[in-house]
């Protein structure tokens, strides 16, 4: 079949890489893809969020599945485009309706989700102008460190964790003021949760579900978690502490009751759920979900997958994953993410990337994140621009053979950290 896949990230690189092992793909377009995805497919340079150009390229060839990598498509509602329209009901669309989509696009109506379906996640309140006087006693109840998250999709910076109660409650006031415009009209107060992070990774075809390989990120710009957020610099695969028991919980606590809970309330779900996981004391927390894979978790999550992913996302159209078990590789896999300097601030584009031939024969697999083509050159296009990814028999070789791999690749000012992984 044909298959469409939207996004232009590191992720979509290996997406892309993955779907296109599969035997059942005749062709893979990448809308709009990266100087990576070109190796594994045609792009098509399409915004992933136009949906009558996607619908009518859709149309035009004959494409029979559209993979959503990104979440604004999801959150804007491309599954209820696709079906609205007689001609385009028949395509597949991998991931939420708009509703569903909410469980990402609505920090609010996540948390209730939880709420009503006894799904373990932080205490909190909602704010929003007209119950401010009840946010800021609701802080008063809390101890340091506070969470404020503004309610809607803020690319990944709505969240901030403040260290003094003045400061909650200054920054409380900032948001609902407009800090990120309609996004924190709504803002959630929550419970600081202590502990270690985990990405779970489930597909589920609103009926039943199967779970990927477990990663951690590494989002932090420095060495031991310090400095600003990034868009993710380095993940892992397998997390030690995500064993049989705590996985036991996962599935009992968290996604079953998810899957359940979706089918109950009538939101069509056929995709991705990642589950942002807090490790308390060996007790699984929710402190988000997405509704897509994670990035850059998947450039490790996909080496480490053995099963077609194609046939994967084929039964979670049909409603078949039950008889689809995951097969994973027992190797450990590990992401190095190659950034610009000066990321996540301001940084330069356009720098030549050299050494890609010879890093590509040392047996790791490399995913372009932010490149661009310039005649016979690959130059930087984003902050984030190469995913070194490697295979090894514990996360310790995987990580030593993607750092010697990330050292023969060169850009001017290239920055990576050299301690993913350290805290597992
Ligand atoms: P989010 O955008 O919801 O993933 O939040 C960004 C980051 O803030 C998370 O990855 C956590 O590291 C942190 N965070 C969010 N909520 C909490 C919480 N309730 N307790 C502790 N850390 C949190
Ligand atoms: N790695 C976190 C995310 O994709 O949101």
């Amino acid at each position: 079949m044909n298959i469409l896949l939207l996004g232009s990230g590191g992720r979509e690189h290996a997406l892309a890489w993955k779907i296109a092992q599969s035997n059942r793909v005749d062709q893979l377009y990448i809308a709009p893809g990266n100087a990576g995805t070109r190796e594994v497919g045609e792009n098509v340079p399409l915004k992933a969020t136009d949906f009558p150009a996607l619908k009518q390229f859709a149309l035009d060839h004959d494409v029979q599945m559209v993979v959503v990598g990104p979440e604004d498509p999801l959150v804007q509602g491309i599954y209820d485009a696709f079906q609205a329209d007689e001609a385009t009901r028949h395509i597949a669309v991998i991931g939420p309706s708009q509703s569903g989509a909410r469980l990402e696009g609505s920090k609010d109506f996540a948390k209730d989700f939880m709420l009503r379906h006894g799904i373990p996640t932080a205490r909190h309140l909602s704010v929003t102008a007209a119950n401010l006087a009840e946010g800021l006693a609701f802080l008063e109840t809390l101890s340091a460190p506070y969470v404020l998250k503004a309610d809607g999709l803020c690319a990944g910076k709505g969240v901030l964790i403040l260290p003094t109660l003045d400061e909650a409650k200054r920054e409380l006031q900032e948001m609902l003021g407009g800090m990120f415009g309609q996004a924190s009209a709504t803002v959630l107060i929550e419970e600081y949760l202590s502990g270690i992070e985990c990405s779970v990774f489930v597909l589920t075809d609103g009926a039943h579900y199967q779970v990927l390989p477990v990663a951690k990120d590494y989002k932090r710009i420095g060495e031991g978690d310090q400095g600003l957020n990034t868009g993710g610099m380095g993940s892992v695969t397998p997390v030690p502490f995500a064993d049989e028991v705590f996985m036991e919980k996962v599935r009992t606590r968290i996604i079953e009751p998810t899957v359940r809970g979706l089918a109950e309330e009538h939101i069509t779900y056929k995709g991705f759920i990642f589950l942002g996981l807090m490790n308390v004391g060996g007790e699984p927390y929710v402190i988000e979900y997405n509704v897509r894979m994670g990035d850059p978790e998947t450039e490790s999550v996909m080496l480490r997958l053995r099963s077609d992913l194609v046939e994967l996302l084929e039964a979670t159209w049909q409603g078949t994953l039950d008889q689809h078990p995951v097969e994973t590789d027992p190797r450990a896999a590990a992401c190095v993410m190659l950034v610009s300097g000066g990321y996540p601030e301001a940084y330069e584009k356009g720098k030549v990337i050299t050494g890609l031939d010879e890093a590509a024969t040392q047996g790791s697999v490399l995913f372009h994140a932010g490149t661009a083509v310039n005649g016979d050159d690959v130059v930087t296009s984003g902050g984030r621009v190469l995913a070194v990814c490697s295979y090894g028999a514990t996360k310790e070789e995987a990580l030593a053979q993607s750092y010697r791999v990330a050292d023969m690749i060169r850009f001017d000012k290239k920055y990576f950290r050299r301690d993913i992984g350290f805290d597992l």
